[in-house]
């Protein structure tokens, strides 16, 4: 029976994707206002918010830190957020040539080839580690983690990551899952798989979070995110907030970009940003209710990134209830916020050489593809023990990680606010965000008030303070 059901699945999807190279359209539209709001999600929440948010978070105050990201947020990065936005839904273009038809000047398309390049960088290294979710749900599937000691589980992480072929298999196998979805285009490829994997996503995180409530850590671990502490907040923790913030909206790397231009014209951009940045902190807190119990518990050191979540993690949920499924569903969980954050990356690549090179979108996609896989193999092999992949003295995965959030983010987030707010002519900036006056005029010149004068300063002092620090 169930083999049955499987045949007929895959006959149907093969189908469907021949179908859809056939007809392919190169420029889709968003076909629902949901249908924009989880694609839209889905590139924001991603492995930012579940490995690191709920850390950052954590050290930096919980509650406290929550308040003042949710309020930076608000003020800054939704105005550099709708500067995007405005960008790709006026230019109606990818996230080059949007530049050139809003720009009263040319030279502007370096901010969106910066931004394409950053793209580039960040699918480099994201699919590495997408790829190592995959290989996880195997191992779970296969066995798990129960009983195993931190010691093994270093061991097991680091012989996997230097075996350089493993890292590569489950890169190549993720980018061509995104091929099936791209393939099938803006409405039936991503918003559908997004439609689908955001509430799953939100589901999985309420069903661990639910299944710690009984862990003898649980309190501590709520505490770790959700208790206010002020003195633990200074200067560098705005400073932070900020730059999770900007990462965690997708800002500055030709997604957003090229998402704004699915947006349909009587959508309000405000409100799906905001909308957008509230799913993103509510998933962030859950992934921390899912997470810091158990870490609490065991007493084990509060970490984040890979080692939180390929060395800490597995052998702890290993050994709650039902723990072989527990590991399943969260590395399942990984693999879709990884999915649906890579698939708005990879349309801005296609979307560019569709539109740039006049080629059909599956012959885009396919260079689009070979690119990135060159890249992020070059990545995975740079984590190998005594790689001479390198950059300016970091592994190349670790360089193109900090290159493109210190550098190219703060620069193409900087050109996109100044654009909008000083160049843009001022009657377009309001049809756009007041969805031709339908909606919230006072709120039109608080939000231009700030993309000329607050965003500008607070970006530039963002980046200055990452090149002194
Ligand atoms: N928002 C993603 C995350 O939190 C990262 C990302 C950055 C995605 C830039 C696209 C562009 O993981």
């Amino acid at each position: 029976m169930f083999k049955k059901n499987a045949v007929s699945l895959c006959v149907f999807l093969l189908g469907e994707i021949l179908l859809n190279i056939y007809n392919m359209e190169n420029r889709g539209t968003f076909g629902s206002r949901f249908g924009a709001i989880a694609a839209i999600a889905g590139s924001a929440v991603g492995l930012g918010n579940i490995w690191k948010f709920p850390y950052v978070a954590g050290e930096n105050g919980g509650a406290a830190f929550l308040l003042i990201y949710i309020g930076i947020t608000l003020l800054i990065s939704i105005p550099v957020l709708l500067s995007e936005f405005i960008i790709g839904r006026r230019g109606q273009s990818n996230a080059f040539r949007s530049f050139i038809n809003v720009a009263p000047h040319r030279g502007w398309a370096v901010i969106g080839i910066l931004e394409l390049l950053g793209a580039i960088f960040v699918l480099s290294f994201y699919c590495v580690i997408a790829g190592w979710s995959l290989e996880y749900i195997v191992q779970s599937c296969a066995g798990g983690f129960k009983g195993m000691t931190q010691q093994v589980m270093d061991e097991r992480f680091n012989s996997f990551v230097a075996s350089g072929y493993r890292p590569v298999f489950w890169m190549v196998i993720f980018l061509l899952l995104n091929g099936i979805v791209l393939v099938m285009g803006v409405t039936k490829g991503i918003e559908r798989c997004s439609k689908f994997m955001i509430p799953a996503l939100f589901c999985i995180l309420v069903m661990l979070a639910g299944v710690n409530l009984w862990q003898p850590g649980f309190k501590e671990g709520a505490a770790f995110i959700l208790e206010p502490d002020w003195s633990a907040v200074t200067g560098q923790t705005i400073i932070k907030a900020l730059g999770q913030s900007f990462f965690s909206l997708s800002i500055g790397m030709a997604a957003m970009i090229t998402y704004g231009s699915y947006i349909r014209r009587q959508e309000s951009l405000v409100s799906v940003s905001v909308i957008v940045s509230l799913a993103t902190v509510l998933m962030a807190v859950l992934a921390g209710l899912a997470i810091f119990p158990s870490v609490f518990t065991y007493h084990v050191p509060v970490t984040s990134g890979p080692d939180l979540v390929f060395k800490t993690l597995p052998p702890l949920f290993a050994e709650l209830p039902g723990g072989r499924v527990i590991s399943i569903l969260f590395f399942i969980l990984l693999f879709f916020a990884a999915l649906t954050t890579s698939l708005s990356i990879m349309e801005s690549l296609v979307a560019f050489f569709t539109e740039e090179l006049k080629i059909k979108r599956i012959s885009a996609l396919g260079i689009g593809l070979g690119i990135v896989i060159v890249c992020s193999t070059l990545c995975a092999l740079s984590q190998m023990p005594d790689s001479p992949i390198t950059v300016a003295g970091m592994s190349l995965f670790d360089w193109t990680d900090t290159f493109s959030s210190n550098y190219i983010l703060p620069i193409a987030g900087l050109g996109c606010v100044v654009l909008v707010g000083w160049f843009v002519p001022r009657t377009v900036v309001e049809h756009e965000i007041t969805s031709s006056g339908k909606y919230y005029f006072w709120l039109f010149r608080f939000i231009l008030f700030m993309m000329r004068f607050v965003c500008p300063l607070v970006i530039l002092f963002m980046f200055i303070n990452g090149l002194v620090n």
